[in-house]
């Protein structure tokens, strides 16, 4: 086994104590462990002299970042997104890119499923009528709707859509999705493929876990809502921009569709004066769907281990689909 204490790995955030124990065991290592933003001209020095990035998801690799570190072998990201990452750029440099799919799968679906009760069943509506004394008005709140025998459409059939449908089908739901391209295993994962817009007008619930790439950014623009129904609510766990903003600040004020969830939000993070977050009809969370402590443990080792195997001119255990190579 080579000796791995050569090589110099930069985190561009905070990493899980796990990950930073096994890392800093491993290599010489550098990371900002305390909050905030590791400052960017420290940052750029440890690029100028890094074989390896630990990437915390909180940065833009493109061809300048890249510029400032032409020792890179690997950069490893703690997440299954990866679109801030020009990954066609590291492909050109050798650098070998990983990511995280398949661990966070359980704890992002469960978040989806968590924002599908609540558009239906008001938790956060509830919530906020009770704490601002109104709970002997009862007006206001009105009736909310059952789950099941509803119709859930999901844009983006990979693990994580994937993962919802148990959770889905426990609450008697029907299961349409839309995909690139239609899955072969579809009818044992008990889901029937549609076209987009078939989806649009069918769902009642439409949870978005497709990846953010040129075709879908925007997809749910004011076009789809208008197609979309009334009563529909939009739960989005993927990318904020895949959601034009404007465009659902309107379906949301004029009734077009009823109820939004967002896990992610286009800007990110969203500001607390955003007019999105003037609307009764709409919950916004802070990008936490996979937030669990097992969950991140389990992002931030396999992110380790991306950067171990890439430093050691191995496979990595996940690396990103863009650069698989034909056989
Ligand atoms: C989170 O959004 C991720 O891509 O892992």
């Amino acid at each position: 086994m080579t000796d791995l204490k050569k090589y110099t790995v930069a985190a561009s955030g905070k990493m899980r104590q796990v990950a930073y124990d096994k890392l800093n065991n491993a290599v010489n290592l550098l990371a900002w462990q305390q909050s905030g933003q590791v400052p960017q001209k420290q940052f750029d020095e440890w690029l100028s002299k890094a074989d390896a990035l630990y990437s915390a998801a909180n940065i833009k690799i493109d061809e300048n970042m890249l510029n400032k570190a032409p020792r890179l072998k690997v950069i490893a990201q703690a997440a299954v997104g990866y679109d801030n990452i020009d990954v066609a750029a590291c492909t050109a440099r050798g650098i070998a890119v990983g990511h995280t799919p398949g661990v966070l799968d359980d704890a992002v679906a469960d978040l989806a499923y968590g924002l599908i009760i609540d558009s239906a069943r008001h938790l956060v509506r509830g919530s906020r009528h009770v704490r601002s004394g109104r709970w002997g008005e009862r007006k206001g709140l009105g009736l909310s709707c059952d789950l099941a025998r509803k119709t859930l459409g999901i844009i983006g059939m990979g693990n994580i859509g994937s993962a919802l449908i148990p959770r889905a089908k426990a609450s008697k739901m029907k299961i349409i999705y839309h995909n690139r391209h239609q899955r072969t295993d579809d009818s044992k994962l008990g889901a029937e493929y549609v076209s987009f817009e078939i989806l649009l007008e069918q769902a009642d619930f439409i949870v978005i876990t497709a990846t953010l790439n040129p075709s879908t950014k925007g997809m749910f623009d004011s076009k789809a809502f208008k197609r979309m129904k009334k009563t529909a609510s939009l739960i989005n766990i993927a990318r904020g921009a895949i959601v034009d903003s404007e465009a659902l600040y309107n379906a949301l004020v004029t009734g077009e569709i009823a109820y939004a969830a967002l896990d992610v939000t286009d800007p990110e993070p969203l500001p607390g004066d955003h007019k999105l977050l003037t609307l009764d009809n709409i919950t916004v969370t802070p990008h936490m769907a996979s937030a669990t402590v097992e969950t991140r443990d389990a992002m931030a080792l396999l992110t380790v281990n991306n950067i171990l195997a890439g430093l050691e001119d191995l496979p990595l255990p996940a690396q990103v689909p863009d650069q698989w190579v034909d056989a």
